[in-house]
């Protein structure tokens, strides 16, 4: 079956679309109705996106390859994105990088093995006064200290922590 749109989904695209005097405008929003509706930016995804805005596919795919919010990889259950920008960089990130990168042994860009963690650096989240920011899923962790963000993995690990909305996986 051809992929499509949840009826919810096409109605709030119809919205924002509404809400712009050309499409192209609307891109950027509808591309965040997709990603929430298929957790990703598969190619067929992206295609459908184009189609439903009467966009060129290229166009399509360019906006979403820029904006590194919007995943084109199918992400693990909890995804876990440092910032990695200038106030955060100098407040440790690369430290709380190398943190997560030796608690789950994956290198960023990487999902574990089963599938619940996806590693990523990202750029400014926007939450640069109370830097360093650690992302997971929806939710900013702020001030994040290595020891910290260890606690929070383990937590995430045995299930005490609660998924929250975004990722993918079960
Ligand atoms: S630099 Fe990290 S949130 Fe802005």
């Amino acid at each position: 079956m051809a992929l499509a749109f949840s009826p919810e989904a096409d109605r709030e695209i119809t919205d924002i679309i509404g809400r712009y005097p050309e499409r192209a405008a609307a891109l950027i929003p509808v591309l965040f109705v997709a990603q929430d509706e298929f957790t990703y930016l598969s190619e067929e995804v992206l295609e459908l996106v184009a189609e439903r805005l009467d966009l060129p596919a290229a166009k399509v795919l360019n906006t979403a390859t820029f904006y590194t919010m919007l995943r084109k990889a199918p992400v693990g259950k909890h995804h876990v994105q440092v910032c990695r920008t200038l106030s955060c960089y100098l407040r440790g990130a690369d430290q709380l990088m190398a943190t997560a990168q030796r608690k789950l042994g994956i290198a960023p860009g990487e999902t574990t093995g089963d599938g619940r963690f996806t590693l990523e650096g990202v750029e400014c989240l926007a939450a640069c006064g109370t830097a360093p920011i650690v992302r997971i899923n929806d939710v900013y962790h702020e001030n994040v200290t290595p020891a910290s963000l260890e606690r929070l993995l383990d937590a995430l690990a045995s299930g005490k922590g609660e998924p929250v909305g975004g990722g993918g996986g079960d």
